[in-house]
């Protein structure tokens, strides 16, 4: 009995040590979530050019950009630039996440 006691003590305050481990990764994780947040990294890097709504302005509208490119192309489309849009504006991660929420938009 006594021994199941301490077992069970033991075992909550394992999970409590992972409680608190996990938030501090969670608390770490959610930073890099923020950075790879398709829509802040719209607004900080596309949204200039092709306002904060989609709406469009230096660029075109994207609104309903998923009906006419596909994730891929759009990736390519930030990775090379298009007419007077510089290339790279995003690299990697943060292009495709990019893209692929604008593919999402149709
Ligand atoms: C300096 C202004 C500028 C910035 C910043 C910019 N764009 Fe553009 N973008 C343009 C212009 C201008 C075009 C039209 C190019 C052309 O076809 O002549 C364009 C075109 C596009 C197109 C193709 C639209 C179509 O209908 O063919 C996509 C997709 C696009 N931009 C996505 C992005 C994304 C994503 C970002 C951020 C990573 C971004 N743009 C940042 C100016 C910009």
């Amino acid at each position: 009995m006594k021994k199941k006691l301490i077992g069970l003590l033991f075992g909550a305050s394992l999970a409590l040590a992972a409680c608190g481990g996990g938030g501090d990764d969670a608390a770490d994780g959610g930073g890099e979530t923020a950075k790879a947040d398709p829509e802040t990294l719209f607004a900080q890097s596309c949204s200039g050019c092709h306002g904060g709504e989609l709406q469009g302005g230096a660029g075109p509208e994207l609104a309903a950009i998923g009906s006419k490119y596909s994730q891929e192309e759009i990736e390519n489309i930030i990775a090379n630039g298009q007419g007077t849009m510089p290339p790279k504006l995003l690299e990697g991660e943060e292009a495709s996440a990019v893209a692929e929420w604008l593919a999402a938009k149709k």
